[in-house]
């Protein structure tokens, strides 16, 4: 028998609750490492799934990995391996990162096709496109990106779409490369921010952090460092959405709100008192039922296509019409055949959403595909008469740590049932 969680519904989440480092953050540090011979340390880093798959595959190539708590410590040997093909590199999305570092630091990389949620189509062309411009070839072949170059040097790239892990591995490529590179429409996310830190830290020269002009100045070498993972937007988030949805109180901390200026806006517009602490939290305050809101999923500092599922969640039980639309994942509306199981009012057309709200949902088993879409479900749950059960809860570990004790403390009621799957 495989895990599920049983939520009970009618629960009002009041109290404090703590985010620790951002999962699209560490799993990119962790990659970064292969750029230098030595220790390097993260810290703050999340207790998930993921992380101990990725360091499979850093293992993969060569380097050591002790996971201690929530810090991180990778050794990179002197000779690494240029393939990265182990089972691991299935199992996730972000194993993909380990391509530029690699390129960069050996000019070759034979590197697995990633895993990943099933959210819709995530092609490469754009990661392959940059490292040619860079002076690799890439192919795809027998089910692995295979790049190759003489050596790297600088180059202008305009990205078609600021892609946050086409950014990520371009950058890692250009660090080591001979030149100045300029990266043109990369994403401006604050773990590319964050990313861009740890490389500085570590030697790299890179201007504009945080905009959508990157500009990096080739080095010829990266020395190791200790990096304290910034915290997970998209979790704190989920506990904001949370709060609005159960008409809560609730202060999250470890988060730094100028990361959610949208998304705190947007519960404001649907009621709730927010309250920021600068650098270091905030609070959710909903007093009376949320009023519906319109959300468009867009590139950050857009509304986070990761935080879709919650907007649909809380627009289930809001007053009046929403509209959402999804431009990023042409798949991320599937899970909402398991919100209208919950009893929601839900209809999709296209990248579009129109979900008008009901007074209370109704509690039925329901299936998570994918990390976000599973945690809009247990939201949802929260708001249902009854007990929900949220089936395939694999994939909700892969990105939350602590996430049933953290509800809990907040005053909900989920218990989790059965055995542990591989996921
Ligand atoms: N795209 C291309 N070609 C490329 C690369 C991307 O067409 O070469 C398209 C994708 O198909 C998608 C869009 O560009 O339509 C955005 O993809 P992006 O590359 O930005 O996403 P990603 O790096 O694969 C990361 C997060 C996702 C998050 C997206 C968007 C990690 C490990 N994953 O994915 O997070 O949804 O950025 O913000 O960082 C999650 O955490 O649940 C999750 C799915």
């Amino acid at each position: 028998m495989s895990e599920h969680f049983e939520v009970h519904g009618g629960a009002r989440l009041t109290g404090e609750v703590e985010v620790v480092g951002a999962k699209n953050s560490v799993l990119k540090l962790m990659a970064a490492a292969l750029l230098a011979e030595g220790t390097t340390t993260i810290t703050n880093c999340p207790r998930i799934l993921d992380v101990p798959l990725m360091a499979d595959v850093l293992r993969s190539v060569g380097c050591e990995v002790e996971i201690d708590d929530d810090v991180v410590r990778i050794t990179t040997p002197a000779e690494l391996s240029h393939r990265a093909d182990s089972a691991a590199m299935s199992r996730l999305r972000a194993s993909v990162c380990v391509l530029g570092p690699l390129v960069g630091k050996l000019k070759k990389a034979v590197v697995a096709l990633p895993g990943g949620d099933a959210i819709g189509s995530r092609p490469l062309d754009m990661h392959q496109n940059g490292l040619r411009k860079l002076g690799a070839t890439s192919a795809i072949e027998h089910g692995c990106v295979v790049a190759e170059a003489d050596g790297l040097h600088g180059a202008q790239i305009w990205l078609d779409f600021p892609s946050v892990g086409a950014t990520e591995n371009i950058l890692m490529a250009a660090v080591l490369a001979e030149g100045t590179t300029v990266i043109d429409n990369a994403a401006r996310e604050p773990e590319i921010a964050d990313i861009v830190a740890m490389l500085t830290e570590m030697g790299a020269k890179i201007q504009g952090a945080g905009t959508s002009t990157l500009t990096v100045e080739g080095v010829p070498e990266l020395k190791p460092t200790e990096h304290r993972v910034i915290g997970d937007r998209i979790v704190g988030a989920t506990w904001a959405f949370a709060a609005a949805m159960t008409r809560g109180d609730v202060t999250i901390t470890g988060v730094d709100p100028h990361h959610l200026e949208l998304v705190l806006e947007k519960l404001r517009l649907a009621g709730a008192e927010i309250t920021t602490y600068d650098g270091k939290g905030f609070r959710v305050n909903q007093p009376e039922r949320p009023q519906s809101v319109d959300f468009v999923t867009l590139p950050y500092p857009g509304f986070a296509t990761d935080l879709q599922p919650f907007a649909v969640a809380l627009s289930t039980v809001s007053e009046g019409t929403s509209m959402i639309t999804e431009n990023v994942y042409e798949a991320r509306f599937r899970f909402i055949e398991e919100m209208v199981r919950l009893g929601a009012d839900a209809r999709t057309d296209g990248h579009h959403a129109v979900v008008r709200g009901v007074e209370k949902l109704s509690s039925a088993p329901v299936w998570a595909s994918d990390i976000r879409a599973g945690a809009g479900l247990v939201l949802a749950g929260l708001c249902a008469d009854g007990i929900t059960e949220v089936w395939d809860v694999f994939h909700i570990d892969r990105g939350y740590p602590h996430f049933v004790e953290n509800l809990n403390r907040l005053g909900a009621r989920i218990d989790r049932v059965g055995t542990p799957t591989a996921g």
